[in-house]
């Protein structure tokens, strides 16, 4: 029987290039090499995209080390992967150091031999231009099958905005926020720190709309850092959202997570629990200290659970996706009493959560039964299966 090929892209542009390293490292690692025929395409930070054995070097190594991370000098490599399906030559990512002005699509090369043919492609890349629809819509444009969600869901995904505008519209409780415009808040500071208090107390979280890995994100105490937090949010996005902190002066907030898997009929898997090691799951609690703790299954009662599996499908549905996300949860601290239940609040999607074995996605799949390797296997097969999906639409009158 012929290999099915899969391409495993990675790497990226965004500021979660090595997170994805590590990611796909493992991913390549899990594939079972009789039953695919794997080819690495690795993007460079400035935006190369590489094959074959340079873009294995961008992998870090088995005893990967936090230093190996940034290896692949991208000077010393050649230039872009041909991305191929069946016979025709689709589409050339031209690297981004390339000139601006042109269109990086539009050229085509014809060279075989640094084509690449695929019948599918996990793109285990997080972030801007990866988990955003960029990537998928490339994809699209190339019939590439994928896996993941295609490019609403993945740009829906990505914009904490429009994310929670969608899960308002399927009725799922989040919390309080305001959406503030850079260019609003460039125009006139005091009137928008006004318009956030009038709504929300102290303390809030402010985040770029955009983005992912805790960055750019901050508790605000009281108005001075208030201030500085949407400056910091305001160099990565040109939209801020600023919401009130679940657990409030007193409490953290409780951070509950379900694997969501599936194409049009969603599976959650059980409910786990991070305990991140600082005041909030920033990047540093999230990929450098080792003293966060992810708890499978969360300590909470039946019907929570029940509740929060549920929610983790209607969200999974409300932004169309497709594939994988892990749902991420936001529940108030305490005990819950028969009169007074916890409040649990939506926080997020993610459309491409982190996918090293250790990772909180593919662990909480495991604790339901789903081994690593065999979940890959499923993902694969979805994929293929939303791609023959599509299939069947009429593109004529
Ligand atoms: N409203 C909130 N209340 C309490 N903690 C929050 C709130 N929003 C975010 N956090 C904390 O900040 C972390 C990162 O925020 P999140 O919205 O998940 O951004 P990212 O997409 O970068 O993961 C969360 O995991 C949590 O620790
Ligand atoms: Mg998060």
């Amino acid at each position: 029987m012929k290999k099915l090929r899969v391409g495993i892209l990675f790497g990226g542009r965004s500021g979660e290039h090595e997170v994805s390293l590590l990611s796909a490292a493992s991913v390549l690692q899990a594939m079972d090499q009789s039953k695919y025929d794997v080819h690495l395409i690795g993007i460079t930070k400035d935006g190369r995209w590489l094959t074959a054995g340079d873009a294995a070097h961008l992998l870090p190594s088995s005893t990967g080390q936090a230093q190996h991370l940034r290896a692949g000098d991208p000077e010393a490599t050649p230039g872009a992967a041909l991305l191929e399906h069946g016979k025709e030559v689709v589409v050339q990512p031209v690297p981004s150091s390339a000139d601006h002005s042109s269109s990086s699509l539009a050229t085509l090369r014809t060279s075989a031999e640094k084509s690449l043919n695929v019948d599918v492609i996990f793109p285990v890349l997080h972030g801007t231009y990866g988990e955003d629809g960029t990537v998928q819509g490339l994809l699209e444009l190339a019939d590439i099958a994928y896996v993941g969600s295609g490019v609403l869901g993945s740009s829906a995904g990505m914009d904490k905005d429009v994310m929670k505008r969608l899960f308002v519209a399927a009725k799922l409780p989040i919390p309080k926020h305001v959406t503030l415009l850079r260019s609003d808040w460039q125009q006139n500071p005091r009137r928008a720190i006004q318009g956030v208090e009038a709504i929300l107390r102290y303390p809030m979280f402010v985040k770029p709309a955009n983005l992912g890995s805790s960055v750019g994100i901050s508790k605000a105490h009281d108005r001075k850092e208030l201030a500085v937090a949407i400056d910091l949010a305001a160099s990565y996005d040109r939209k801020i959202v600023i919401e009130m902190s679940i657990g409030g002066k007193r409490g953290k907030a409780r951070e509950l997570e379900v694997a969501v898997l599936g194409n049009d009929s969603p599976e959650a898997s059980v409910v786990g629990e991070v305990i991140p090691c600082k005041e909030f799951y920033d990047y540093e609690a999230k990929y450098l200290s080792e003293g966060s703790q992810l708890i499978i299954p969360a300590k909470l009662t039946k019907a929570e659970t029940k509740r929060v599996r549920q929610m983790a499908i209607d969200a999974f549905r409300a932004c169309d996706l497709a594939g994988m996300a892990r749902v991420d949860f936001l529940m108030e601290p305490g005990i819950s009493t028969g009169s007074r239940p916890r409040k649990i609040y939506l926080n997020e999607v993610n459309t491409l959560p982190g996918f090293t074995a250790i990772s909180m996605y593919p662990k909480l799949w495991q604790a339901s039964g789903l081994p690593y390797n065999q979940l890959i296997d499923r993902l694969i097969h979805l994929a293929l299966e939303r791609h023959e999906e599509k299939k069947s639409n009429r593109y004529d009158l």
